[in-house]
C-alpha cells in the first residue's frame, strides 16, 4: 500500500515510529507532516494527506496530532474523505468494515506507540464489507453534493 502520513508538531516522534513500522511491513509511506517540533497548525497537514488521497497519489492516510481530533476534522472537510479518530483498535477495524474510512487518525497525547501500531494494523487489515453499508456511504456523498450547491 502507498500510505500518506501527516502530523503536527506534537506528533513528530510518533509519526516517525509509525512510518518506520509501516515501512518494515512493506508499505510505501509518503510524509506530508512536519518534521519540526516548532508550533504549527494541524489543518495544513490534514488537508495535504486528504488531497493526496482524492488525487490518487496515495491509497489511504494516517494522521496524528495531539488528540487526532483537529487533524481528522480538517481532512473530513475535503470531499471524498472519511477520516476517523480512534483510540482503540475495535473502532478502527469497524470504521473500515462499515464506513470504508480512507484515513485513520489518533492522538500522540492519547495513545501509546504500541496501541497506535495495533490501531493501524487492525485498520489496514480490515476490508470494507460493502452491501448495506454502501447505502450509507452513498448518503454521505449526497451530503457533500448538497453542500456544494449552497
Ligand atoms: C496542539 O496543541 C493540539 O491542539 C493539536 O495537536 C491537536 O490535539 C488538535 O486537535
Amino acid at each position: 500500500m502507498k500510505i500518506g502520513i501527516g502530523n503536527d508538531h506534537v506528533a513528530v516522534e510518533m509519526k516517525n515510529e509509525i512510518k518506520a513500522y509501516l515501512e518494515e511491513k512493506g508499505h510505501e509511506v509518503v510524509n506530508f507532516g512536519t518534521d519540526s517540533t516548532e508550533r504549527c497548525n494541524y489543518p495544513e497537514y490534514g488537508e495535504a494527506v486528504a488531497n493526496a488521497i482524492v488525487a490518487g497519489e496515495v491509497d489511504c492516510g494516517v494522521l496524528i496530532c495531539g488528540t487526532g481530533v483537529g487533524i481528522s476534522l480538517s481532512a473530513n472537510k475535503v470531499n471524498g474523505i472519511r477520516a476517523c479518530v480512534c483510540s482503540e483498535p475495535y473502532s478502527a477495524k469497524l470504521s473500515k468494515q462499515h464506513n470504508n474510512t480512507n484515513i485513520i487518525a489518533f492522538g500522540a497525547r492519547v495513545v501509546g506507540i504500541e496501541l497506535a501500531k495495533m490501531i493501524v494494523d487492525q485498520w489496514l487489515e480490515a476490508e470494507y464489507e460493502g452491501g448495506r453499508h454502501q447505502v450509507r456511504i452513498d448518503m454521505l456523498k449526497e451530503i457533500e453534493e448538497k453542500q456544494k450547491n449552497k
